[in-house]
Protein backbone atom coordinates (compact mmCIF):
# COMPACT_ATOMS: atom_id res chain seq x y z
CA UNK A 1 0.00 0.00 0.00
CA UNK A 2 1.10 3.44 -0.80
CA UNK A 3 -0.26 6.27 0.88
CA UNK A 4 0.28 8.93 -2.12
CA UNK A 5 -1.39 5.71 -4.27
CA UNK A 6 -4.55 5.26 -1.61
CA UNK A 7 -7.63 5.69 -3.28
CA UNK A 8 -6.03 7.64 -6.58
CA UNK A 9 -8.16 6.88 -9.77
CA UNK A 10 -6.43 6.11 -12.04
CA UNK A 11 -7.71 5.82 -15.76
CA UNK A 12 -5.60 3.57 -17.50
CA UNK A 13 -6.15 3.44 -21.32
CA UNK A 14 -4.30 -0.15 -23.07
CA UNK A 15 -4.09 0.70 -26.82
CA UNK A 16 -2.76 -2.26 -28.98
CA UNK A 17 0.83 -3.43 -28.67
CA UNK A 18 2.27 -6.48 -27.85
CA UNK A 19 3.57 -5.09 -24.78
CA UNK A 20 -0.68 -4.92 -23.37
CA UNK A 21 -0.05 -8.55 -21.69
CA UNK A 22 2.07 -6.15 -18.59
CA UNK A 23 -0.40 -3.73 -17.63
CA UNK A 24 -2.55 -6.67 -16.37
CA UNK A 25 0.05 -6.80 -13.93
CA UNK A 26 0.20 -3.11 -13.46
CA UNK A 27 -3.13 -3.03 -12.72
CA UNK A 28 -2.70 -5.37 -9.98
CA UNK A 29 0.29 -3.19 -8.40
CA UNK A 30 -1.78 -0.20 -8.87
CA UNK A 31 -4.76 -1.88 -6.47
CA UNK A 32 -2.31 -3.12 -4.33
CA UNK A 33 -0.89 0.72 -3.57
CA UNK A 34 -4.63 1.28 -2.94
CA UNK A 35 -5.18 3.03 -6.28
CA UNK A 36 -8.63 2.80 -7.90
CA UNK A 37 -8.33 1.86 -11.46
CA UNK A 38 -10.60 1.98 -14.60
CA UNK A 39 -9.31 0.31 -17.97
CA UNK A 40 -10.31 1.65 -21.23
CA UNK A 41 -9.29 -0.14 -24.69
CA UNK A 42 -8.60 0.61 -28.06
CA UNK A 43 -10.35 -2.21 -30.55
CA UNK A 44 -6.77 -3.89 -31.50
CA UNK A 45 -5.76 -3.75 -27.35
CA UNK A 46 -8.57 -6.47 -27.14
CA UNK A 47 -6.86 -8.42 -29.26
CA UNK A 48 -3.68 -8.84 -27.44
CA UNK A 49 -5.27 -9.02 -23.64
CA UNK A 50 -9.43 -9.48 -22.91
CA UNK A 51 -11.13 -6.48 -21.43
CA UNK A 52 -12.21 -9.58 -18.96
CA UNK A 53 -8.88 -10.02 -17.48
CA UNK A 54 -8.86 -6.23 -16.51
CA UNK A 55 -12.32 -6.62 -15.44
CA UNK A 56 -11.28 -8.94 -12.89
CA UNK A 57 -7.86 -7.83 -12.40
CA UNK A 58 -9.06 -3.81 -11.87
CA UNK A 59 -12.72 -4.59 -10.33
CA UNK A 60 -14.13 -2.73 -12.17
CA UNK A 61 -15.71 -2.28 -15.76
CA UNK A 62 -13.55 -2.18 -18.96
CA UNK A 63 -14.66 0.69 -21.34
CA UNK A 64 -14.17 -0.03 -24.94
CA UNK A 65 -16.54 1.70 -27.02
CA UNK A 66 -17.36 5.54 -27.58
CA UNK A 67 -20.88 4.74 -28.35
CA UNK A 68 -22.09 2.66 -25.05
CA UNK A 69 -23.94 4.69 -22.54
CA UNK A 70 -23.48 4.26 -19.07
CA UNK A 71 -25.86 3.92 -16.11
CA UNK A 72 -25.46 7.88 -15.11
CA UNK A 73 -26.61 8.44 -19.29
CA UNK A 74 -22.97 10.61 -19.31
CA UNK A 75 -20.97 9.80 -22.52
CA UNK A 76 -18.04 7.71 -21.87
CA UNK A 77 -15.81 10.05 -23.16
CA UNK A 78 -16.32 13.01 -21.33
CA UNK A 79 -17.28 10.94 -17.68
CA UNK A 80 -14.04 9.04 -17.65
CA UNK A 81 -11.93 11.56 -18.24
CA UNK A 82 -13.24 13.60 -15.45
CA UNK A 83 -13.89 10.71 -13.30
CA UNK A 84 -9.95 10.40 -12.77
CA UNK A 85 -7.14 12.08 -11.00
CA UNK A 86 -4.10 10.32 -13.37
CA UNK A 87 -4.59 9.06 -17.17
CA UNK A 88 -2.17 6.29 -17.88
CA UNK A 89 -1.70 5.27 -21.51
CA UNK A 90 0.24 1.94 -21.57
CA UNK A 91 1.49 0.73 -23.85
CA UNK A 92 0.95 3.86 -26.36
CA UNK A 93 1.18 2.47 -29.96
CA UNK A 94 2.62 4.72 -33.05
CA UNK A 95 -0.87 4.66 -33.68
CA UNK A 96 -2.39 5.79 -30.62
CA UNK A 97 0.23 8.29 -30.24
CA UNK A 98 -0.24 9.91 -33.86
CA UNK A 99 -4.00 10.20 -33.18
CA UNK A 100 -3.11 12.06 -30.17
CA UNK A 101 -0.69 14.42 -31.64
CA UNK A 102 -3.02 15.22 -34.44
CA UNK A 103 -6.23 15.43 -32.39
CA UNK A 104 -8.03 12.94 -33.56
CA UNK A 105 -11.16 11.06 -31.51
CA UNK A 106 -11.99 8.55 -33.93
CA UNK A 107 -12.05 6.26 -30.79
CA UNK A 108 -12.38 5.56 -27.13
CA UNK A 109 -8.77 6.11 -26.20
CA UNK A 110 -8.27 9.28 -27.98
CA UNK A 111 -11.40 11.25 -27.50
CA UNK A 112 -10.89 10.30 -23.28
CA UNK A 113 -7.47 12.05 -23.72
CA UNK A 114 -8.96 15.32 -25.58
CA UNK A 115 -11.45 16.08 -23.35
CA UNK A 116 -9.45 15.26 -19.99
CA UNK A 117 -8.29 17.84 -17.59
CA UNK A 118 -6.70 15.18 -15.36
CA UNK A 119 -2.81 14.74 -15.85
CA UNK A 120 -1.85 12.69 -18.66
CA UNK A 121 1.54 9.88 -18.68
CA UNK A 122 2.25 8.66 -21.92
CA UNK A 123 4.51 5.20 -22.04
CA UNK A 124 5.35 4.40 -25.89
CA UNK A 125 6.14 1.03 -26.61
CA UNK A 126 6.58 -0.11 -30.48
CA UNK A 127 9.31 -1.57 -32.96
CA UNK A 128 12.91 0.29 -32.68
CA UNK A 129 12.21 1.61 -36.31
CA UNK A 130 8.89 2.80 -35.43
CA UNK A 131 10.14 4.36 -32.51
CA UNK A 132 12.79 6.40 -34.11
CA UNK A 133 10.80 7.47 -37.74
CA UNK A 134 10.83 10.78 -37.68
CA UNK A 135 6.87 10.74 -37.89
CA UNK A 136 7.07 9.16 -33.87
CA UNK A 137 9.73 11.40 -32.92
CA UNK A 138 7.82 14.76 -34.30
CA UNK A 139 4.41 13.49 -32.53
CA UNK A 140 6.21 12.68 -29.04
CA UNK A 141 7.17 16.00 -29.23
CA UNK A 142 3.83 17.74 -30.30
CA UNK A 143 2.81 15.36 -27.05
CA UNK A 144 5.13 16.73 -24.63
CA UNK A 145 4.17 20.17 -25.98
CA UNK A 146 0.72 19.56 -24.93
CA UNK A 147 1.79 19.11 -21.62
CA UNK A 148 1.52 15.10 -21.35
CA UNK A 149 4.52 13.39 -19.73
CA UNK A 150 5.87 11.17 -21.64
CA UNK A 151 7.77 8.15 -20.04
CA UNK A 152 10.62 6.71 -22.88
CA UNK A 153 10.72 2.90 -23.62
CA UNK A 154 13.29 0.85 -22.24
CA UNK A 155 16.41 -0.30 -24.52
CA UNK A 156 16.67 -3.93 -24.38
CA UNK A 157 15.18 -7.48 -26.66
CA UNK A 158 11.73 -5.92 -28.25
CA UNK A 159 9.05 -8.90 -29.00
CA UNK A 160 10.14 -9.06 -33.06
CA UNK A 161 13.40 -9.75 -31.68
CA UNK A 162 15.42 -6.55 -32.50
CA UNK A 163 17.27 -4.65 -29.75
CA UNK A 164 16.70 -1.14 -29.42
CA UNK A 165 14.28 1.24 -27.72
CA UNK A 166 10.88 0.43 -27.86
CA UNK A 167 10.13 -1.78 -24.64
CA UNK A 168 7.76 -0.69 -22.68
CA UNK A 169 9.32 1.25 -19.74
CA UNK A 170 9.49 -0.54 -15.92
CA UNK A 171 7.00 -0.63 -13.50
CA UNK A 172 8.80 1.46 -11.01
CA UNK A 173 9.89 4.12 -13.15
CA UNK A 174 6.37 4.36 -14.07
CA UNK A 175 4.99 3.94 -10.75
CA UNK A 176 7.59 6.74 -9.92
CA UNK A 177 6.71 9.13 -12.52
CA UNK A 178 2.90 8.64 -11.10
CA UNK A 179 3.90 9.49 -7.60
CA UNK A 180 5.09 12.76 -8.75
CA UNK A 181 2.60 13.95 -10.87
CA UNK A 182 -0.61 13.22 -8.69
CA UNK A 183 1.52 14.58 -5.96
CA UNK A 184 0.92 18.99 -5.03
CA UNK A 185 3.97 20.85 -5.82
CA UNK A 186 3.42 23.21 -3.07
CA UNK A 187 7.03 23.66 -2.16
CA UNK A 188 7.88 24.80 -5.32
CA UNK A 189 10.34 28.00 -4.62
CA UNK A 190 11.37 26.90 -0.93
CA UNK A 191 15.07 26.23 -0.27
CA UNK A 192 15.17 23.42 1.88
CA UNK A 193 18.23 21.77 3.90
CA UNK A 194 18.02 18.63 5.27
CA UNK A 195 20.48 16.69 7.87
CA UNK A 196 20.71 13.04 7.77
CA UNK A 197 21.98 10.11 9.71
CA UNK A 198 24.68 9.68 12.21
CA UNK A 199 27.79 11.18 12.67
CA UNK A 200 31.54 9.32 13.35
CA UNK A 201 33.56 10.73 15.61
CA UNK A 202 36.74 8.96 15.35
CA UNK A 203 38.95 7.87 17.99
CA UNK A 204 41.92 6.60 15.92
CA UNK A 205 42.07 4.99 12.48
CA UNK A 206 39.88 2.02 13.24
CA UNK A 207 37.75 2.66 16.44
CA UNK A 208 34.81 5.65 16.44
CA UNK A 209 31.91 6.95 18.82
CA UNK A 210 28.53 6.99 16.72
CA UNK A 211 25.10 6.00 17.10
CA UNK A 212 22.16 3.81 16.06
CA UNK A 213 20.82 6.72 13.06
CA UNK A 214 20.21 4.71 10.07
CA UNK A 215 19.70 7.97 8.12
CA UNK A 216 15.83 6.88 6.97
CA UNK A 217 13.84 9.71 8.40
CA UNK A 218 16.50 12.06 6.71
CA UNK A 219 16.12 10.64 3.86
CA UNK A 220 12.62 10.27 3.65
CA UNK A 221 12.56 13.74 4.43
CA UNK A 222 14.62 14.78 1.85
CA UNK A 223 12.99 13.24 -1.17
CA UNK A 224 9.52 13.92 -0.18
CA UNK A 225 10.63 17.75 -0.17
CA UNK A 226 11.89 17.34 -3.41
CA UNK A 227 8.84 15.60 -5.14
CA UNK A 228 6.64 18.49 -3.70
CA UNK A 229 9.03 20.81 -5.43
CA UNK A 230 11.10 22.37 -3.15
CA UNK A 231 15.11 22.57 -3.96
CA UNK A 232 16.33 20.33 -1.53
CA UNK A 233 20.14 19.84 0.35
CA UNK A 234 21.13 17.23 2.11
CA UNK A 235 24.00 16.87 4.41
CA UNK A 236 24.56 13.36 5.40
CA UNK A 237 26.11 11.60 7.92
CA UNK A 238 27.63 8.50 6.89
CA UNK A 239 24.93 5.95 5.54
CA UNK A 240 24.39 3.51 3.12
CA UNK A 241 20.73 4.12 1.98
CA UNK A 242 21.04 5.53 -1.67
CA UNK A 243 20.36 9.19 -1.93
CA UNK A 244 16.97 10.29 -3.29
CA UNK A 245 16.80 11.64 -7.06
CA UNK A 246 17.01 15.09 -7.77
CA UNK A 247 18.06 16.23 -4.01
CA UNK A 248 22.44 17.52 -4.00
CA UNK A 249 24.40 16.01 -1.42
CA UNK A 250 26.68 16.82 0.78
CA UNK A 251 28.56 13.91 2.50
CA UNK A 252 30.06 14.47 5.79
CA UNK A 253 31.54 12.25 8.67
CA UNK A 254 31.97 13.95 12.09
CA UNK A 255 29.96 16.59 14.08
CA UNK A 256 32.43 19.60 12.81
CA UNK A 257 31.97 18.59 9.20
CA UNK A 258 28.32 18.94 9.52
CA UNK A 259 28.47 22.12 11.46
CA UNK A 260 30.52 23.51 8.55
CA UNK A 261 28.44 22.17 5.77
CA UNK A 262 25.07 23.72 7.29
CA UNK A 263 26.51 26.57 8.24
CA UNK A 264 27.53 27.36 5.13
CA UNK A 265 24.27 26.98 3.19
CA UNK A 266 22.44 28.14 5.95
CA UNK A 267 21.50 31.87 5.50
CA UNK A 268 20.19 30.81 1.69
CA UNK A 269 17.52 28.27 3.11
CA UNK A 270 13.99 28.86 3.76
CA UNK A 271 13.64 25.79 6.30
CA UNK A 272 16.21 23.61 7.85
CA UNK A 273 15.52 20.34 9.07
CA UNK A 274 17.69 18.94 11.68
CA UNK A 275 16.70 15.51 11.13
CA UNK A 276 20.60 14.10 12.45
CA UNK A 277 21.71 12.22 15.34
CA UNK A 278 25.05 14.29 16.07
CA UNK A 279 26.95 12.97 18.18
CA UNK A 280 27.10 15.17 21.78
CA UNK A 281 30.58 14.57 21.93
CA UNK A 282 34.09 13.36 20.34
CA UNK A 283 37.17 11.75 22.03
CA UNK A 284 39.05 14.97 23.31
CA UNK A 285 41.95 13.03 21.21
CA UNK A 286 42.70 11.60 17.92
CA UNK A 287 45.35 8.65 18.04
CA UNK A 288 46.95 8.73 14.64
CA UNK A 289 47.69 5.27 14.99
CA UNK A 290 45.45 2.38 16.27
CA UNK A 291 45.51 1.77 20.15
CA UNK A 292 46.39 -1.50 21.18
CA UNK A 293 45.03 -3.65 23.45
CA UNK A 294 46.92 -3.40 27.43
CA UNK A 295 47.22 0.49 27.15
CA UNK A 296 46.98 1.31 31.07
CA UNK A 297 44.65 4.39 30.79
CA UNK A 298 41.46 3.16 29.78
CA UNK A 299 39.31 6.46 30.43
CA UNK A 300 38.16 8.27 27.48
CA UNK A 301 38.10 11.56 28.06
CA UNK A 302 35.40 13.73 25.68
CA UNK A 303 34.85 17.26 24.39
CA UNK A 304 31.55 18.66 23.57
CA UNK A 305 30.66 19.06 20.23
CA UNK A 306 28.88 22.11 18.63
CA UNK A 307 25.28 21.81 18.80
CA UNK A 308 24.01 22.89 15.66
CA UNK A 309 20.45 23.64 15.59
CA UNK A 310 21.44 25.54 19.11
CA UNK A 311 23.54 27.71 17.03
CA UNK A 312 21.02 28.13 14.21
CA UNK A 313 17.79 29.49 16.96
CA UNK A 314 20.67 31.88 18.59
CA UNK A 315 21.26 33.43 15.24
CA UNK A 316 17.22 33.63 14.37
CA UNK A 317 17.45 37.12 16.67
CA UNK A 318 20.29 38.46 14.67
CA UNK A 319 18.40 37.91 11.28
CA UNK A 320 14.82 39.03 9.81
CA UNK A 321 14.56 36.55 7.75
CA UNK A 322 15.79 33.22 9.15
CA UNK A 323 14.99 29.90 7.59
CA UNK A 324 12.01 27.77 9.73
CA UNK A 325 13.89 25.24 11.87
CA UNK A 326 12.71 21.91 12.48
CA UNK A 327 14.40 19.74 15.31
CA UNK A 328 14.43 16.22 16.16
CA UNK A 329 14.27 14.51 19.82
CA UNK A 330 14.65 10.95 20.53
CA UNK A 331 13.90 10.74 23.90
CA UNK A 332 13.64 7.52 25.94
CA UNK A 333 12.33 9.36 29.12
CA UNK A 334 9.19 12.53 29.28
CA UNK A 335 9.52 12.16 25.36
CA UNK A 336 6.83 14.88 25.63
CA UNK A 337 8.35 17.38 28.30
CA UNK A 338 11.91 16.82 27.07
CA UNK A 339 10.81 17.51 23.29
CA UNK A 340 8.54 21.20 24.29
CA UNK A 341 12.22 21.90 26.36
CA UNK A 342 14.22 21.34 23.82
CA UNK A 343 11.76 23.63 21.08
CA UNK A 344 11.75 26.53 23.58
CA UNK A 345 15.56 26.29 24.20
CA UNK A 346 17.08 25.96 20.96
CA UNK A 347 13.98 28.52 19.52
CA UNK A 348 12.97 26.04 16.92
CA UNK A 349 9.36 26.60 15.23
CA UNK A 350 8.86 22.67 14.93
CA UNK A 351 9.61 19.88 16.60
CA UNK A 352 9.47 15.74 16.25
CA UNK A 353 9.70 13.69 18.63
CA UNK A 354 10.56 10.31 19.24
CA UNK A 355 9.84 7.91 22.22
CA UNK A 356 13.01 5.72 21.46
CA UNK A 357 11.04 2.92 23.99
CA UNK A 358 8.44 2.54 21.70
CA UNK A 359 9.32 -1.14 20.09
CA UNK A 360 7.38 -0.94 16.47
CA UNK A 361 9.10 2.34 15.98
CA UNK A 362 12.92 4.20 15.80
CA UNK A 363 16.12 4.18 14.37
CA UNK A 364 16.53 0.97 11.93
CA UNK A 365 13.08 0.40 10.65
CA UNK A 366 10.63 1.48 7.89
CA UNK A 367 8.34 2.86 10.47
CA UNK A 368 8.05 5.19 12.83
CA UNK A 369 5.67 7.18 15.70
CA UNK A 370 6.41 10.74 15.90
CA UNK A 371 4.78 13.70 17.94
CA UNK A 372 4.94 16.96 16.16
CA UNK A 373 4.94 20.12 18.50
CA UNK A 374 5.11 23.59 17.67
CA UNK A 375 6.29 27.03 18.47
CA UNK A 376 2.16 27.96 18.85
CA UNK A 377 1.19 25.20 20.96
CA UNK A 378 -0.03 22.67 18.25
CA UNK A 379 0.52 19.19 19.44
CA UNK A 380 0.11 16.55 16.59
CA UNK A 381 0.52 13.02 17.66
CA UNK A 382 0.92 9.99 15.09
CA UNK A 383 -0.29 6.76 14.72
CA UNK A 384 2.65 3.98 13.43
CA UNK A 385 3.34 5.68 9.95
CA UNK A 386 6.25 4.64 7.58
CA UNK A 387 8.84 7.52 7.21
CA UNK A 388 7.72 8.01 3.64
CA UNK A 389 4.60 9.05 5.47
CA UNK A 390 5.48 10.64 8.57
CA UNK A 391 8.10 13.17 6.45
CA UNK A 392 4.84 14.23 4.57
CA UNK A 393 3.11 15.38 7.70
CA UNK A 394 6.34 17.14 9.12
CA UNK A 395 6.39 18.98 5.44
CA UNK A 396 2.10 19.67 6.13
CA UNK A 397 2.87 21.32 9.28
CA UNK A 398 6.15 23.25 8.03
CA UNK A 399 4.20 24.31 4.98
CA UNK A 400 1.20 25.82 7.78
CA UNK A 401 4.15 27.79 9.17
CA UNK A 402 5.52 29.04 5.96
O1 LIG B 1 19.58 18.16 22.37
P1 LIG B 1 19.39 17.03 21.44
O2 LIG B 1 20.70 16.50 20.87
O3 LIG B 1 18.53 15.93 21.90
O4 LIG B 1 18.59 17.69 20.22
C1 LIG B 1 18.28 16.97 19.09
C2 LIG B 1 18.18 17.90 17.91
O5 LIG B 1 19.33 18.76 17.85
C3 LIG B 1 18.20 17.13 16.58
O6 LIG B 1 17.40 17.84 15.66
C4 LIG B 1 19.67 17.13 16.19
O7 LIG B 1 19.83 17.01 14.79
C5 LIG B 1 20.14 18.48 16.70
N1 LIG B 1 21.52 18.49 17.17
C6 LIG B 1 22.43 19.36 16.63
N2 LIG B 1 23.73 19.39 17.08
C7 LIG B 1 24.14 18.55 18.04
C8 LIG B 1 23.23 17.66 18.63
C9 LIG B 1 21.93 17.63 18.16
O8 LIG B 1 22.05 20.13 15.74
N3 LIG B 1 25.38 18.59 18.44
Amino acid sequence: MSFQLSNKRILLGISGGIAAYKTADWTRALRQDGAVVTVMMTESAQRFITPLTLAALSGNKVHTSMFAIADDERLPHIALGRDCDLILLAPATANTIARLAHGLTDDLVSAVVLAAQAKVLICPAMNGVMYRHPATTHNIARLKEYGYTVIPPACGELACGDQGPGRLAEWETVRQEIIAAITPQDLQGKKIMVSAGPTWEALDPVCLLTNRASGKMGYALAAAARRRGAEVIMVSGPSSITPPFGVKVVSVVSAREMHAAIRQWATAMDVIIMAAAVSDYRPSRYEPHKIKKGVTDTSLPLTANPDILRELGEQKKDTRCAPLLVGFAAESLDHLEEGRRKLTDKKLDLIAINDIKAEDAGFAGDNNRVTLLDCHGTVEEMPLLSKEEVAHRILNAILRQL
